[in-house]
């Protein structure tokens, strides 16, 4: 019987450039899992959206002069058009200010409030009387009181790195119109964060799929007590508190929820997936657990309707770039344009799940290390069996898969190499160990390589064991191609298409039948990958730091 699967990646916020970091601990493993429940035969909805709201969105707009719409209109378009071209496969990229995510916020809020884990309190903040707005942190801007540099925002100073608590920075200044702005108090709301405590902690302690290490991190944070959760902002960008004027929730409200108002704007059964049986899975970056372990569990729980707490969590380490953190301020910046203007996706797609495990392990960068990879592993090994393959049957048998006739000892034991490299890398996406799993596949292509050494087939005499290691070989093929899939898309699909299996809807339990069958001619082909030269890694590498 087939598994429904819920399938969630983080939501880009909308305003900056998609960058490599995203990719490595959020989209691609995402995208991995969701294709691979796909070719196993399950019901797989795979989600994401552009995350609209917040202040630096508002920050952001103001600085380049244009209105909030405006700019996440950009960042939408451009992120959906990037993440197509590195193959993500949602089945909707929404957004988290679109009207199902506006009813649904105001849903959860209402239910919350209902069954009592929300109260009011009243919060002095700073307010500009000349622009009429309570001004966030990243309003307002002043002289840090560690270092005495100027222009700092509110928050933390760029020139001494400290973090800043509110109301710490010297001669405040409200950014927009340079006025001194005054303290005011302001009513908010609060979530009972801390009232969820033990439950959060029984979910933790007896959810089986959670990572032991992220669990124990957070089963610290809970027993040093939860405090409670301001969800208000006064701010106009945003999803209206009910009753309210001029007060939005906070973006890390709406956010989450909007995982569901997704599902709620692609299908009418939307609460099959998030209320009825089904596995639902987030993909994240370490940086965001907190609001996912803690914030988005209680959230559910809390509305009390039927909305199940997450089954499985995954989450990732960052991405740092040849030693140093992405910084698109000072250049130190990989951006996926960049990236897609001069290189194939599934080149970024093998290097960066090849460099990550199923953990919150950091990772590098590193230009190099790209290219090794590219050049060693998929040129060398994969696109080279391959093309010698094609190759050879070309020369050998007039591009035709030979019919096999009385294999050998080491013809079977490699096609049982087939089976049990399905078999094991089945196991490994099932746990979302997707570098094993490739590492996997790639172990088998050099088993392939040495299985056609040592058979030197072109120096054979005798047309039957020829036959024999060409079909062999040819079951190797189909079984790249479907194994492929979840991996590097654009490649399998271009396999598949070369030798005749591109109108064929290609199911993982089929990597191991006779997907070419003899008779079947290969006549048209080139090779699969291109060596990445060094020069154009210099170009890379030159372009940091500028
Ligand atoms: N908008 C929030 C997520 C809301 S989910 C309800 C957010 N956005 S983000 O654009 O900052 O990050 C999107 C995803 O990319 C997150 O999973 C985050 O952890 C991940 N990463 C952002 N920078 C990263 C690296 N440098 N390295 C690895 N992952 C990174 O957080
Ligand atoms: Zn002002």
């Amino acid at each position: 019987m087939n598994k429904r699967i819920l399938v969630t990646a983080a939501l880009p916020y909308a305003n900056g450039p998609l960058h490599l970091g995203h990719i490595r601990s959020t989209y691609l493993p995402a995208d991995i899992y969701a294709r691979f429940q796909r070719l196993i035969g399950n019901d797989v909805l795979y989600i994401c959206a552009t995350d609209e709201h917040g202040t630096p969105i508002v920050a952001g707009a103001e600085k380049e002069g244009k209105t909030p719409q405006e700019f996440v209109d950009y960042y939408h378009e451009r992120d959906e058009r990037e993440f197509g071209q590195l193959g993500f496969s949602f089945d909707i990229f929404h957004r988290s200010s679109s009207e199902e995510n506006k009813k649904m916020t105001q849903h959860f809020f209402e239910k919350l409030k209902e069954n009592g884990h929300i109260y009011e309190q009243e919060v002095a903040a700073l307010y500009c009387e000349k622009c009429r707005r309570f001004l966030p942190d990243r309003f307002v801007i002043g002289t840090c009181p560690n270092c005495s540099s100027e222009g700092q925002y509110s928050d933390y100073c760029d020139s001494c790195s400290k973090s800043l608590k509110t109301g710490e920075i010297l001669h405040p200044k409200c950014i927009t119109c340079k006025t001194t702005p005054v303290t005011k108090i302001s009513k908010h709301y609060f979530f009972r964060l801390g009232s969820f405590s033990a439950k959060l902690e029984k979910w933790l302690t007896t959810n089986p799929y959670l990572q032991k290490e992220v669990a124990n991190y957070l089963l610290n944070w809970i027993r040093e007590g939860l405090a409670d959760w301001d969800i208000s902002r006064d701010l106009s960008w945003g999803v209206p508190v009910p009753g309210e004027k001029e007060k939005v929730f906070y973006v890390w409200f709406d956010a989450p929820i909007e995982y569901i108002s997704g599902t709620v704007a692609h299908t009418k059964k939307w609460e099959e997936y998030w209320k009825g049986e089904s596995e639902i899975t987030h993909f994240i970056g370490k940086d965001i657990i907190y609001h996912h372990f803690l914030f988005w569990p209680a959230m559910l729980e809390g509305t009390q309707d039927g909305f199940r707490a997450p089954d499985k969590i995954a989450v990732r380490g960052y991405l740092n770039l040849e030693g140093k953190k992405f910084s698109k301020s000072r250049g130190w910046f990989v951006s996926l344009d960049d990236y897609l203007s001069a290189f194939p996706a599934d080149y970024l797609r093998y290097y960066q799940t090849s460099t990550t495990p199923h953990s919150v392990t950091d990772a590098d960068f590193v230009w190099k290390e790209f290219a090794a990879k590219i050049n060693n592993e998929l040129v060398a090994s994969l696109g080279n069996l391959i093309h010698r393959t094609l190759v050879l049957l070309q020369k050998l048998n007039n591009s035709t898969v030979p019919s096999p006739e009385g294999l050998e000892a080491d013809d079977n034991t490699l096609l049982a190499k087939i089976t049990s490299t399905k078999e094991e890398m089945e196991k490994s996406m099932l746990s979302f160990q997707f570098k094993d799993a490739q590492e996997k596949l790639m172990a088998l292509s050099d088993d392939f390589n040495k299985y056609l050494s040592s058979k030197q087939p072109w120096k054979e005499k005798d047309k039957k064991k020829i036959n024999n290691c060409l079909y062999v070989c040819t079951r190797g093929i189909s079984a790249f191609a479907v194994l492929l899939q979840p991996f590097l898309p654009f490649t399998s699909e271009k396999l598949a298409g070369m030798v005749g299996l591109g109108e064929k809807k290609l199911l993982w339990k089929d990597a191991d039948a006779e997907l070419l069958l003899p008779g079947v001619k290969i006549e048209k082909f080139e090779p699969l990958f291109k060596k990445i030269e060094d020069e154009k890694i210099r170009e890379m590498e030159n372009k940091l730091g500028k």
